[in-house]
């Protein structure tokens, strides 16, 4: 009986969370797909690439100051080299960056100096993905051929769906996410305890993505 309770109120709870997703949520979106991939565009149009002294560091720091310049500094975090971490999930394992966490949307440069190749994962949560610098592969399950992004394009993977993706060494992306993200981060977690148990990874985690919505919510109002 009381299993049963639960699993109905599970079930409301995910209805009225699924009106909310195209009701109220999105009024507390404050970016947008279209003009980060713009801002993206311009920055990347600035370097060349094939030059052997292009540094895709100086890259990801320009975005960074180009997202804060437009966003605003209190919305966009710095660039603090020491708060790169790794992200296992899906079989997956990058490297990220957290620019703006809030419990609608997240901002972050996700990317793999190795390379990488995994599963998505399934969202409660529309994704923006635009690549930066490498590209990136990604196929639905009846794909024979894989969709390619190139620097510049965003891969939009919608709420629900999954996909297998990879990444070649050195690829980079800005990745936006919007929807319930609490109920991304079992996904980003759960590998540390199935199978890395990097708990300082972990604990690095949860303390930026913690500290950055506590941020957003209580100093800036952003929900
Ligand atoms: C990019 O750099 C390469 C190597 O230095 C050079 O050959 C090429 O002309 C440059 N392209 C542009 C568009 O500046």
């Amino acid at each position: 009986m009381k299993c049963i309770s639960i699993i109905v109120l599970l079930g409301l709870l995910g209805y009225y969370m699924n009106t909310l997703y195209t009701t109220w949520l999105p009024t507390n979106y404050m970016f947008d797909p279209k003009t980060l991939n713009e801002i993206c565009n311009g920055v990347i149009s600035q370097y060349n690439t094939t030059d052997s002294k292009f540094d895709v560091k100086v890259m990801l720091k320009d975005i960074r100051n180009e997202l804060a310049s437009h966003y605003g500094e209190e919305y966009i975090n710095k660039y603090v080299e020491e708060e790169w971490v790794f992200n296992n999930a899906g079989g997956a394992m990058g490297q990220m960056i957290i620019l703006h966490a809030s419990i609608s949307e997240y901002l972050i440069i996700f990317g793999s100096a190795v390379g990488t190749e995994g599963h998505t994962g399934v969202h409660f949560a529309d994704d923006y993905f635009t690549i930066l610098h490498g590209e990136q592969l990604a196929a639905l399950p009846n794909a024979l051929e894989p969709e390619v992004y190139k620097a510049g394009q965003t891969h939009h993977l919608r709420k629900g769906f999954a996909k297998q993706y990879a990444m070649p060494s050195g690829s980079f992306a800005l990745e936006l996410a919007q929807g319930w993200i609490p109920c991304m981060l079992p996904f980003g977690f759960l590998d540390t305890f199935s199978s890395t148990l990097d708990v300082y990874t972990l604990y690095r985690t949860v303390y930026l993505t913690a500290r950055d919505m506590g941020k957003n919510l209580i100093q800036n109002g952003k929900f």
